[in-house]
């Protein structure tokens, strides 16, 4: 067979890894760089990635769970972080949501649960922690977590979002849904930590007590 000139043999899919590279005389001269390309210099890797996943969690849903499984097998560290939000009037409160947390993540020696006021990145960089973990269900997620993420990189360059995706069986969930759903009587079951199911009858049958 005959080969095009400077190439070794012919490329097939199974040893596409072997794809030979021109010879340097043979490279297009049209394409040599006139001037060194230059990218913006970022931190190199630290020797531990440490992420964190921050969020409101209230509560923490199955997605969430689901996230933090599979976060904990990509970075060294995965700091679940509770935004304390004064303005939000939230379900349960920052210890609590905490407790639940702490709960479901028994099973994961390198998660911990911490909760954060102020900046996200400012958050991170006190953690030394150079990723922002967030998840992505939709396509209509995508607009603010871009903004987000891109606000956040602004801010500090050297901390670096990254979006995964949950078990398709729990990407229509959120914590709002969820709330809702339970509020007016449906079944949550499957959809949150059975230990989190719980603590929404319970804070259902406070919140009945208190209005009666
Ligand atoms: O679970 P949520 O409510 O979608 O989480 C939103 C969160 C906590 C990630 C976001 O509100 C946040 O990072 N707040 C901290 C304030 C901040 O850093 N703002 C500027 C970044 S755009």
């Amino acid at each position: 067979m005959k080969h095009p000139a400077g190439f070794h043999r012919t490329a097939t899919v199974e040893n596409f890894s072997s794809v030979p590279r021109p010879n340097r005389a043979d490279r297009n001269p049209s394409c040599r760089p006139l001037v060194s390309a230059r990218i913006e210099a970022l931190p190199p890797k630290p020797p531990n990635v440490i992420a964190i996943y921050p969020g409101s969690f209230d509560p923490i849903t199955n997605g969430h769970l689901d996230l933090i499984q599979r976060g904990s097998r990509l970075f060294d560290r995965l700091i679940v972080s509770i935004l304390r939000n004064e303005s939000k009037q939230p379900l349960f409160s920052v210890e609590e949501r905490t407790e639940m947390l702490c709960e479901v993540v028994q099973d994961y020696p390198n998660v911990q649960v911490d909760s954060f006021n102020g900046l996200l990145v400012d958050h991170a960089a006190a953690h030394s922690a150079t990723v922002l973990l967030r998840g992505i269900r939709a396509i209509s997620d995508y607009e603010f977590e871009l903004q987000m993420a891109l606000m956040n990189r602004r801010l500090r360059p050297g901390v670096e979002t990254i979006f995964m995706m949950s078990n398709e069986a729990y990407s229509f969930i959120s914590s709002r849904l969820v709330k809702e759903v339970f509020g007016l009587g449906g079944s949550i079951t499957g959809l949150v930590p059975a230990t989190v199911e719980a603590r929404l009858h319970r804070r259902l049958s406070q919140l009945q007590t208190k209005g009666a």
